[in-house]
């Protein structure tokens, strides 16, 4: 769908060579897996592609799929894509595999939209080839991923997909105006990495909501923000730079961590992307269409926000383990008030003052932009379902949904929205967290009342089929 002259001259050349800086210290000098100066530029050149298009994410990292997909109309489960013949896409030809990326359909059934064809659609003829090229030299996994995909009636109907493919393939198009530079970053955005698939709204019919492209979505327990260059609810303060660190790192000054999807969109794809393919990305985010949303990020009031409680603390692990005893002995109100659960359930990992402790990999949380979102869900979300960092090695943070009820939650989260996340005041009660303990429920109208509507659709079928027989007869008798 885009003009990429440019695709070229950027990608060929050596991804062997880590012309990769990284930003910040934790993932620096990523140099990318698969590339071997043993095989063709053309091979290297897919394998650069897969990452740009984050195959791994859901055909997992070897290609043997088994990634389960959560849609509204049941999980849907990404296949075997080495060069198996029996399992995998060992028969595929180059025009087998760009029906697949461009139109979603396989040699023998139609595919359905869980794999990203409505922003592959627009791939370009030799990034296919490259992939092409590259998926041929995956290591053959001859074997099934344990599930297979087996959706309820209407949907088990894959030729269903025509229809929804006329609605909504593509699923962008490309804006008039951009430069070079621009173009490129759309065609990633958009094409490759299919930021959209996540950030971008849908519409009744499950398609993109272009009017409010790359302005936040729900994603099933996880929240994507809005991402457009609005300065109180999208990224309008973000500098290129800043898109570019978080796209390298999985985090931006301890004040952004990209958690959950994104975490994962980060490890496998965009920290290995080449700085020119990173900054195209951060600069045409810069021009996509400002939406404005209610779910408006507070300001960090500087004023309000804790200091460290002192260096020697804030780093050394011992020293706060006594700390958190001391201030757990002292704390106000009785164990079930807010602050005596977060240093309970929080305390030991994000430290007292809500420092954590850097040396030991344990997230700061002070100023986050997640806790200080209008909206609390995302922060509720984190601590019902835990988070699993791009960048975090050491422990992971756990999911409080059954130690904690939702009332102790709700208090937790306003306790760490005021006191770390320098908001006045926070009302989260009980029935916001089991409102996003809910969430993912609530489905499309036309999704969830497919099956009715399918169902209707044969019975008005029978109910006309049965007039015409009719009158048939009828005129039959008349003549
Ligand atoms: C967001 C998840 C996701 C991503 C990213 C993704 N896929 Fe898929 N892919 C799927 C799912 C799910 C299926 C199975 C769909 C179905 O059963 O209808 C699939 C099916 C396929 C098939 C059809 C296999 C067959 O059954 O014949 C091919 C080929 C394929 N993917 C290649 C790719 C390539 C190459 C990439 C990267 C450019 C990619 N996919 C990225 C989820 C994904
Ligand atoms: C698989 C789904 C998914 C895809 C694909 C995805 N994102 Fe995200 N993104 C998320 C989620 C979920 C978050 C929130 C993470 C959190 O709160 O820890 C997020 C957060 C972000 C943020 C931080 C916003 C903020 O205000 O905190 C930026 C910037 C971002 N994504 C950019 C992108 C770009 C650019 C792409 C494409 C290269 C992309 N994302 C692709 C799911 C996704
Ligand atoms: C076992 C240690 C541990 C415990 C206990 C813990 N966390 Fe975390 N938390 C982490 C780590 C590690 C991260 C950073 C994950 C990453 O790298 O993205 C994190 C991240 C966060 C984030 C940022 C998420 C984002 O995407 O912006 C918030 C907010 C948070 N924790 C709040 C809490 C609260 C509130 C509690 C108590 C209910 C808690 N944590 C308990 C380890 C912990």
């Amino acid at each position: 769908m885009k003009p990429l002259s440019m695709m070229l001259s950027v990608l060929v050349i050596g991804f062997t060579s880590s012309t990769v800086m990284a930003e910040g210290a934790s993932l620096s000098s990523a140099s990318l897996p698969n590339v071997s100066p043993a095989n063709s530029d053309l091979v290297n050149r897919g394998a650069y592609i897969a990452r740009a298009a984050d195959c791994m994410a859901c055909h997992r990292e070897d290609y043997t799929g088994g990634v389960a997909l959560e849609t509204p109309m049941g999980k849907i489960y990404a296949t075997n894509i080495t060069p198996s013949k029996r399992y995998g896409i060992g028969n595929y030809t180059e025009a087998d595999l760009k029906k697949a990326l461009k139109e979603g359909r396989a040699p023998n059934h139609m595919l359905y939209p869980a794999m990203p064809y409505p922003s592959y659609n627009g791939m370009k003829d030799e990034d296919i080839s490259a992939l092409f090229a590259y998926l041929q030299t995956v290591p053959v996994v001859d074997e099934a991923p344990d599930y297979e995909t087996d959706l309820p009636f209407p949907f088990n109907f894959r030729s269903l997909m025509l229809g929804w493919n006329m609605l909504n393939v593509p699923s962008t198009e490309s804006r008039e105006g951009l430069t070079q530079t621009q173009q490129h970053g759309e065609y990633l955005v958009n094409n490759l990495a299919h930021c959209g698939t996540c950030h971008t709204p849908r519409n009744s019919t499950m398609g993109f909501d272009n009017d409010n492209y790359l302005s936040g979505a729900q994603l099933g327990t996880w929240y994507a923000p809005n991402i457009t260059p609005d300065k109180s609810s999208g990224i309008g303060n973000w500098s290129e730079q800043d898109i570019v660190t978080y796209l390298r790192t999985g985090e931006l000054d301890q004040r952004v961590f990209a958690g959950g999807p994104m975490g994962e969109v980060v490890s496998h794809s965009t920290r290995y992307l080449k700085d020119t393919d990173l900054n195209a990305i951060a600069s045409y985010l810069k021009t996509v269409p400002v939406v404005q949303t209610d779910d408006k990020v507070h300001p960090v009031n500087a004023s309000r926000l804790t200091a460290p409680l002192n260096e020697s603390i804030t780093h050394d692990l011992l020293a706060q383990k006594d700390y958190l005893a001391q201030a757990k002995a002292e704390v106000q109100g009785g164990s079930n008030s807010p602050e005596a659960l977060y240093l309970a359930a929080c305390g030991s990992c994000h430290g007292v003052d809500g420092y954590g402790q850097p040396d030991a990999r344990y997230a700061p949380i002070v100023g986050l932009s997640s806790i200080r979102r209008e909206k609390p869900d995302g922060l509720i979300n984190v601590i019902l379902h835990g988070v699993d960092g791009a960048t975090n090695t050491s422990p992971k943070m756990p999911g409080f949904s059954e130690e904690l009820s939702s009332e102790q939650i709700a208090g937790i989260s306003n306790y760490v929205r005021v006191k770390f996340g320098s908001l006045n005041s926070s009302d989260v009660n009980a029935a916001d967290v089991e409102r996003v303990a809910t969430t993912g429920a609530d489905q499309p109208f036309l999704i969830k009342y497919a099956g009715l509507l399918a169902i209707l659709g044969i019975i008005v079928a029978i109910v006309i089929i049965i007039f015409i027989v009719r009158a048939i007869i009828r005129s039959r008798r008349h003549s």
